[in-house]
């Protein structure tokens, strides 16, 4: 099959596949991670096609929506008839980009592809379309937007990341102001930091007005 055949078609199954969620990993988001990821991966004269199909996969098999056992993103490659080596390339770019995998230990990822769909997945869990998703994702799962008396945690172990009972604001200080210096590739440095800028100053403006300074 051509590529932009099967682009199609994982365009079509990302659509199916995230037809209704609302907890921010929803098809728009994906469709994002594969537009930003194919910007950079132009940039950086990456494979362009293993880059957006590993986009538009890259949360078809994420535990938060489906049962550890699923293998949907190799199934659907299956059905398109590629080959061996292009589907360990892409699963292996979407078992390795979580942020809560390179938590404990310290991945150096072994492709540019994979640093580049790792950095778009990133770039979208910070500036405005971050802020938005953690909210959402923070009511979805039942927890404050807010709590003075709730600590920030250092995150040592994934499961602490899993289980963290924190507050959507905490989740700032806690991962999404960190994503800035984790960014791989120059290109996605340069988007991080507009978007970092806007974290802090969100910030500063909703502790003003809590704190009855503003
Ligand atoms: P990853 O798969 O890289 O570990 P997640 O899937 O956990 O990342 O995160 C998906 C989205 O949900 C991101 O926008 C993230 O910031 C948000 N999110 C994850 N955990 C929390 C949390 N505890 N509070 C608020 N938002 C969260
Ligand atoms: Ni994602």
């Amino acid at each position: 099959m051509e590529k932009e055949i099967i682009i199609g078609n994982a365009i079509i199954y990302a659509k199916d596949f995230f037809n209704k969620d609302s907890s921010g990993h929803d098809y728009y988001h994906t469709i994002r991670v594969y537009e930003t990821a194919t910007k950079i991966a132009k940039k950086e004269n990456a494979d362009l096609f293993i880059v957006q199909l590993a986009s538009l996969l890259h949360d078809v098999d994420d535990t938060k929506l489906v049962d550890s056992n699923s293998n949907n993103a190799y199934e659907f490659m299956k059905s398109q008839k590629l080959d061996e080596e292009t589907i360990s390339k892409v699963l292996y770019i979407i078992e390795n980009q979580s942020f809560k995998k390179s938590i404990k230990s310290s991945i150096k990822l072994n492709s540019k592809e994979a640093m580049i769909v790792q950095d778009a997945d990133r770039l979208d869990a910070i500036g405005a379309l971050g802020i938005a998703r953690a909210f959402a994702y923070g009511g979805s799962n039942k927890k404050q937007i807010y709590n003075p008396e709730i600590k920030i945690i250092k995150y040592e172990t994934e499961k602490q990341y899993t289980n963290n009972n924190g507050t959507s604001i905490n989740h700032f200080y806690e991962k999404l102001l960190k994503l800035k210096d984790l960014m791989n590739t120059d290109t996605a440095k340069k988007m991080a930091k507009h978007r970092h800028d806007f974290m802090e100053e969100f910030l500063a403006e909703f502790l003003a007005e809590w704190n009855g300074e503003k």
